[in-house]
């Protein structure tokens, strides 16, 4: 038989797998958009059947053997001849997912997720309580699991290694250790001097704007982007997500607050940001890993962009702010400087999820530095509160009042999903880095996106990044794209010229 027959016999195996991932994540947008409450339950159950289902096509014998004509799993040396690059690559990427796949054990993966899913449900109420107390001994169950898990799926130097793998495939914890420090010192710098500086006045960000209004906000800017709108949808959910089932169906999803219209309006940005990138993949390789997203941190870069290189600049506002201003008229006496500065301003916070983007990444670094911690045995669950409130002092110079906006903000934990956080402060990274080079190429980006002209930036990032697939790994792509390695020069830099601007400096 030859090589091309064999391959399609494997990307047609591997489709069907991907169909079904498609209708689970239909499940899940129905689930946290239009679903009825009381469905809650056979939601649940269908849920399971599906995951498991997809689980053993994933890691049973009729993959495997079509994957070993093609490729050995024990070398990752290609056996069939005449393969093209881009099969080469899809081999390879099949391969690890396999063997990631397979090596945990079914039984440890049902205990996993049993475990998470009560855990879920009892940090909800803990949250809800401030009582830590209630989530300590399920948390303490899921940390032990989680040894477990990195234990199982092997690591070189240190255990969380295998569980950041998992997310982030060419990341290792001595690398974002190393990137993170330097990031620290320089946000931490940043943040003293914006601090000695007179705080900006943002009072009209925060009047009351009902839902209906919000949400024809919401449509108008996600329709001004250059997305395509036969591909996607915006609906309300209680926390904005994007999720996507092919090239052509990524859907989004804000949340309205009612005295913060800014908010849904970056959100919608933000989840914009995740579904060009998965409208971007190419279609004609879908089934392969060549049509899939790179990675989390990636895949963040792309939504961060959106958000905030370009959503929370001043080019951007030009274009955009008339049209706020006729649909909240209120903005009619707050001059467009005035507003940019308030849409920036930087104040540190307890919450991550609304923090600033000076000191967003200090967030996530309190949470690498207790997860590293907790996985290695050096912090026990008990002490965590403790140690999170110590961390926030001394980062971010607040210390919340109760464990609700402290140590308990975040579903993550809960989930199980230790190694997950990192990837939110190496997506601003990324996006910062990949930032450079467009804007090398694209010397007049503010005067065109002033005008109103973004589809020159999405055909950018299609073309250097959302066409790859995954063909390169996350660091291979910087290099390739921006020459360097992946470093926190590019977005210190970056922010360092744009609050010294806000805060004259
Ligand atoms: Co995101």
């Amino acid at each position: 038989m030859r090589s091309s027959k064999q391959f399609e016999e494997l990307r047609e195996l591997s489709s069907e797998i991907q169909y079904y991932n498609a209708i689970l994540s239909l499940l899940h947008w129905d689930q946290e958009t239009h679903m009825p409450p009381g469905a809650i339950a056979s939601r649940s159950h269908q849920i399971a059947q599906l995951s498991a289902m997809i689980h053993e096509k994933k890691s049973g014998s009729k993959f495997k053997a079509a994957l070993e004509k093609l490729i050995s799993l024990s070398t990752g040396q290609p056996k069939a001849k005449g393969l093209s690059l881009t099969e080469r690559a899809s081999l390879r990427e099949w391969r690890k997912e396999y063997i990631r796949a397979t090596k945990l054990p079914v039984s440890f993966v049902k205990t996993f997720s049993q475990v998470t899913s009560e855990a879920t449900q009892i940090w909800a109420t803990a949250k809800k309580q401030n009582n830590f107390k209630l989530f300590a001994p399920f948390l303490e169950k899921i940390v032990e699991l989680s040894r477990e898990k990195a234990k199982i799926l092997g690591f070189e130097d240190h255990p969380y290694d295998a569980l950041l793998e998992g997310y982030e495939p060419c990341m290792t914890t001595h690398k974002v250790s190393v990137i993170f420090k330097g990031l620290q010192k320089e946000l931490t710098r940043l943040l003293q001097k914006i601090k000695a500086k007179k705080q900006v006045e943002d009072g009209f960000l925060h009047e009351k704007v009902g839902d209906k209004t919000q949400m024809e906000i919401g449509h108008d800017f996600l329709a001004k982007l250059p997305i395509d709108m036969a591909y996607t949808r915006l609906d309300l959910s209680a926390h904005p997500f994007s999720i996507a089932m092919h090239p052509q169906d990524s859907r989004i999803t804000t949340r309205i607050i009612p005295h913060s219209f800014i908010s849904n309006i970056f959100s919608v940005l933000h989840e914009a940001g995740h579904a060009m990138y998965e409208m971007g993949l190419p279609v004609e390789t879908w089934g392969t890993p060549l049509s899939e997203a790179i990675s989390l941190s990636i895949h963040e870069s792309q939504s961060r962009w959106w958000e905030t290189l370009i959503g929370r600049s001043l080019p951007f506002w030009k274009s955009r702010y008339p049209a706020l201003q006729k649909m909240l008229p209120a903005l009619k006496k707050v001059p467009l400087e005035r507003f940019h500065r308030a849409i920036n301003k930087v104040s540190p916070s307890l919450i991550r999820v609304e923090a600033d983007e000076v000191t967003y990444c200090l967030h996530v670094i309190v949470r690498f530095e207790i997860e590293q911690a907790l996985i290695s045995g050096s912090l026990q669950v008990n002490d965590l509160p403790a140690a999170w409130n110590a961390k926030m002092k001394e980062y971010l110079g607040v210390v919340p009042p109760t464990d609700t906006e402290g140590v308990l903000q975040d579903v993550h934990w809960s989930l199980g999903d230790f190694g997950y956080f990192p990837t939110y402060a190496l997506g601003n990274l990324f996006a910062a880095q990949f930032f450079t080079a467009f804007a090398k190429k694209y010397t007049d980006w503010e005067q065109r996106v002033a005008a109103g002209d973004f589809l020159f930036i999405r055909e950018w990032l299609r073309e250097k990044i959302h066409r790859c697939g995954r063909m390169y790994n996350a660091e291979e792509l910087v290099k390739k794209v921006t020459g360097k390695h992946l470093n926190e020069r590019a977005y210190c830099s970056y922010l360092k010229k744009k609050y010294a601007k806000i805060y004259n400096f």
